[in-house]
């Protein structure tokens, strides 16, 4: 039996991976290591597997990951990019194999054994020889268009060399693009004395630099690219139809590429066991951040045969390496108010190197993970270093807890360190708040939150001079950074003429921002950059944003119930509809974005197109139907009100609709679609 708590904690988990994977994927800016994202996925297919019944179509355990917040083209992938599997133990490994051995009876099988390169996957693609696109692999379905920037690395050749024979008509290689450690400490040295943006690790930087709009500057940032799969080819003859990984390595070596030089083969179960543990070892003497090993079946032939889950192949699979632990003293435990109130303990360590780079706070995350712990100030603690993110404590070392004169366990402060309101806890939940809407320390957090990158993006608003303003008098909300003058500025300490004018004609400009942002930088609870874009297609202005239903909102798709209600409640708040007033009467979102003078007859429906329809061009198809109010995704779900069908369409999602029943629209029939917003008989 299913119980309701299950239905409950599954919903939860997609909506954590799913804020998570914005974070990761759409910022650039991960606010939990990887281990503790994989726990979260494992947890939630623990559950999809005792109740199948909690699958839902778009679960993150089927679907790759990124959603895609771009300015770049889309660009389907001709096979999708997938992910891997992930063996967490050797235990993992040997039934992996063991599994595999069952599989095929009778194959002695051999594997190759990888680095597992931390930086991101890239499909580029040669026609005759020469390079035609570099794409990303986005969602594994549709990446983003980055030939511009990738034109401008070094080390992606733009001819296959003719040392690996007459390339194909056609031929994508895929690779990991990413920046050596070396190269990463540089950039961020560089990016420190010009008082730019400092990354987090080497896989956000190389990430951070390919995907800039302006391709110039991806051209200063040192990236490199390990090739390490050949993808789908036309025309290959010769070497070009390698029989293993093997060959596949040492032909994309001929062509030009880097490829790891540490890849071994191995035959058996044993010897994957020890080549990755010794990779596991020698990790911190090569030159790139490796996260793992990837261990794939050599044959070529009987990838085939092994085939592939929705989200991931059967002839390989992703050993994970532990993640590095290191001892240091807890000096305190404090506490920290986010912009929506929530309430965060973390620790204050005596610094230390771990995984990387020094370590001095890290978060506890809640009251009951430090009671489970049971950390105290003044204990020896393990602080981790998962996937070389974010720092967690694992708990006191051993020995601490029967220290003698070891202090009392922590306990969370009733009331609000910012402005004294007593905090609350409410039953049955794990995070304190500090219900007072209008204390300073949330105010400090939404103002940079509504300044930061992927919001309203005003450079030279970080939180102490946020603060400064505030105590000034000058800001009590985002609303009142448009009523600033340079003159008021000069009054504060730290402010000259050139820093004045340069905030005040940020402020400026990102009145030109686009709705979508905005309503980032609002900072409604559960409402990521993907979502936003969603609900801006349907509700295409802060007025008409304000008066969505819960009902209206759900039906989006991608937009579940959890952010339907919290995007209410926001809008439900009389200080929060002050604001957006004063934001409209500055016009603040207000230029740009479908102010179409289109019937609204597609509003919240989702239509999927696929193939070539007359007439129209993706984008302008796409466009048609989003100046009508709806939303044109790229893979079917459930909540697709019907998929239109043109010339060479793509299988998957013709199979995928026949087998939810989604009604299918032929391409002649599209304009009566637009025009009528009801199924042409
Ligand atoms: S093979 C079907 N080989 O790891 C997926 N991936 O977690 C084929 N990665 O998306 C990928 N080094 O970005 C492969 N030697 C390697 C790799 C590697 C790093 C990344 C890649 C992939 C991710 C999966």
């Amino acid at each position: 039996m299913m119980a309701n708590a299950d239905h409950t904690r599954a919903r939860e988990l997609r909506a954590q991976i799913a804020h998570h994977n914005d974070r990761y994927y759409g910022d650039d800016a991960p606010e939990i290591s990887d281990s503790s994202y994989d726990k979260l996925v494992r947890e939630l297919r623990d559950l999809e597997q005792r109740f199948p019944e909690l699958v839902t179509d778009d679960s993150p355990t089927k679907v790759v990951g990124s959603s895609l917040n771009s300015s770049f083209a889309p660009v389907v992938h001709a096979r999708p990019m997938q992910s891997l599997d992930n063996a967490f133990d050797d235990d993992d490994l040997r039934s992996w194999v063991e599994r595999l051995d069952k599989s095929v009876p009778g194959e002695a099988l051999t594997f190759t054994c990888e680095p597992k390169v931390d930086g991101l996957a890239m499909s580029l693609t040669y026609v005759d020889g020469v390079l035609v696109r570099g794409a990303t692999r986005g969602d594994g379905t549709t990446g983003e268009d980055v030939s511009a920037n990738i034109a401008t690395l070094a080390s992606i050749p733009r001819h296959l060399s003719s040392e690996a024979g007459a390339p194909p008509a056609m031929v994508e290689i895929r690779g990991e693009i990413y920046m050596a450690k070396q190269d990463f400490a540089d950039l961020n040295a560089r990016q420190a004395a010009a008082g730019e943006k400092i990354f987090v690790n080497p896989r956000n930087a190389a990430a951070g630099s390919l995907r800039q709009k302006d391709a110039s500057i991806t051209a200063t940032r040192p990236l490199s690219f390990f090739a390490y799969q050949l993808g789908p080819s036309e025309g290959a003859t010769g070497q070009w139809v390698p029989a293993t990984q093997r060959e596949v390595l040492d032909q994309l070596k001929r062509a030009g590429f880097s490829v790891a030089d540490q890849v071994v083969v191995v035959g058996c179960a044993d010897e994957v066991v020890a080549t990755c543990r010794a990779f596991e070892q020698g990790r911190h003497d090569l030159h790139f951040d490796v996260d793992g090993a990837v261990i794939k079946v050599n044959d070529l032939s009987l990838h085939r045969v092994l085939g592939s889950t929705s989200r991931a192949p059967r002839w390989a699979i992703a050993k994970k390496f532990a993640p590095e632990e290191q001892h240091t003293t807890l000096l305190d435990i404090d506490i920290s108010v986010g912009r929506t109130g929530r309430v965060t303990p973390f620790a204050v360590l005596e610094p230390i190197f771990v995984g990387g780079s020094t370590v001095g706070v890290a978060t506890l995350h809640n009251e009951d993970q430090v009671a489970a712990k049971d950390v105290r100030p003044g204990d020896l603690v393990v602080v981790r270093k998962a996937g070389d993110v974010i720092p967690e404590v694992v708990g006191p070392a051993p020995g601490q807890q029967q220290r003698a004169g070891r202090g009392a366990p922590w306990a969370f402060p009733a009331t609000c360190p910012s402005c004294g309101t007593g905090l609350v806890r409410s039953e049955g939940e794990s995070e304190t708040h500090c219900p007072n809407g209008r204390c300073r320390a949330q105010l400090i957090q939404q103002i940079c939150y509504f300044a930061s990158r992927g919001a309203l993006d005003i450079e030279g608003l970080g939180e102490q001079r946020v603060a400064q303003l505030i105590d000034a008098g000058l800001v009590n909300s985002v609303a009142d950074l448009y009523e600033l003058s340079s003159e008021q500025l000069l009054t504060l300490e730290g402010f000259g003429d050139l820093s004045a004018t340069s905030l005040i004609d940020g402020i400026a400009r990102s009145k030109q921002q686009s709705i979508h942002r905005v309503i980032v930088g609002l900072g409604i609870n559960e409402l990521g950059p993907a979502g936003a874009r969603v609900v801006v297609r349907a509700f295409p202005t802060l007025d008409a944003l304000s008066q969505a239903t819960v009902e209206q909102l759900s039906a989006l798709e991608g937009i579940g119930p959890a952010i339907a209600n919290s995007v209410v409640s926001f809008m439900a708040n009389t200080d929060h509809l002050e604001v957006l007033g004063k934001l409209m009467a500055h016009g603040v979102g207000v230029t740009e974005e479908t102010t179409s003078a289109l019937p609204q007859n597609l509003l919240g429906k989702a239509i999927v197109v696929t193939g070539a329809v007359e007439g129209f061009t993706r984008e302008s198809a796409e466009e048609a139907i989003v100046q009508r109010g709806g939303t044109s995704p790229g893979s079917v779900s459930k909540k697709t009100f019907c998929v239109v069908v043109g010339a060479a369409p793509g299988a998957s999602k013709l199979t995928k609709a026949e087998s939810l029943g989604i009604p299918i629209v032929a391409a002649a029939q599209f304009t009566i679609l637009l025009e009528t917003g009801v199924l042409p008989e």
